[in-house]
């Protein structure tokens, strides 16, 4: 295969050795035989644009945009091409997909929520969004991401429940209805009547402190759901699945969010299969 062939992709943040991204895309590279690669590379934030300014010349057809370069992604991108960001990635002003289109303009688009909801759905089987109660706990960029997921499925209410209020109070400024802010020591005045209880702080990571919550007070047939992914179980869901209810994990997310970008870089639709999920299963556990 020559160089010209190969369509090249990559993912930036600073730092980047972390990132799981390069696994997930080059399984899907080998699954579906496509002529390309996908890397990690670390850019500091003073090299961001002329990073993603000069990415055709680069010889890149895209990248993933993670921490801690989200933000500042979607001002440039929006800069650069006034249509060129996706609908989501407008509405959190925040971007971790880009691709060049066949002029070579900048493009981008948020796919956390797409990766939050599709993962949530699959793990779920049938699930209806309208009229469901979910309380979502952590105001930072992971929470805003399924604070929009959910209000855009038709929830009733997506409380943002968090340490510091003022923070949560700026998710529902800007994503209004049916967004509402709540402090952290009220959180069990709505447990029990919420449908959705979804862990999106970093509370439960491994490093970090756990999360330490009485889920006594939910309903029988309430869902909780974790975007942490190390551990896989966290003790949040250790707890849930012990107390009967039903749980989703947070690496279904990392795996979905993947989908579009793959797409638009590679031309492929992948698939988020069972052999996938174990080969990024046994990543996370080692
Ligand atoms: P990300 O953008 O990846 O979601 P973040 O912006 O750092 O990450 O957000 C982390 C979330 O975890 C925040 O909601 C944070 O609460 P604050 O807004 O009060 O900082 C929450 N968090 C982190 N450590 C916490 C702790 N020890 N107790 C309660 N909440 C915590």
């Amino acid at each position: 295969m020559s160089d010209e062939a190969e369509r090249k992709a990559c993912v930036i943040g600073w730092p980047i050795e972390h990132s799981r991204s390069p696994r997930i895309h080059g399984y899907w590279l080998r699954r579906y035989d496509v002529a390309g690669r996908y890397d990690r590379r670390a850019v500091r934030p003073e090299e961001l644009e002329n990073f993603l300014l000069g990415m055709g010349r680069g010889g890149l057809v895209g990248c993933n945009v993670t921490i801690p370069h989200k933000e500042r992604a979607w001002e440039i991108v929006s800069e650069a091409n006034p249509d060129g960001v996706g609908r989501m990635g407008n509405r959190l002003k925040a971007v971790n997909t880009i691709w060049l289109d066949e002029a070579g303009r900048l493009h981008a688009d948020n796919t956390d929520v797409y990766g939050f909801m599709a993962n949530f759905r699959e793990r779920l089987g049938a699930w209806e969004g309208t009229g469901r109660r979910v309380v979502v706990l952590g105001a930072g960029g992971a929470a805003r991401a399924v604070v929009a997921g959910f209000a855009d499925a038709g929830a009733e209410t997506v409380t943002v429940v968090n340490r510091t209020l003022e923070k949560a109070e700026r998710i529902v400024e800007e994503l209004g209805n049916p967004a509402r802010a709540l402090p952290l020591e009220h959180l069990s005045e709505v447990m029990p009547q919420a449908d959705v209880l979804v862990n999106a702080t970093s509370l439960g990571m491994t490093g970090q402190p756990a999360l330490d919550l009485d889920l006594s007070h939910l309903p029988d047939d309430a869902v909780v759901a974790d975007i942490v992914y190390v551990p896989l179980e966290t003790e949040l869901l250790k707890r849930a699945r012990t107390r009967g209810l039903r749980t989703v994990d947070g690496l279904g997310m990392l795996l979905h969010q993947a989908v579009p970008g793959f797409e638009k870089w590679f031309g492929v639709r992948p698939e988020v299969t069972p052999e996938l999920r174990q080969l990024l299963e046994a990543d996370v556990a080692s």
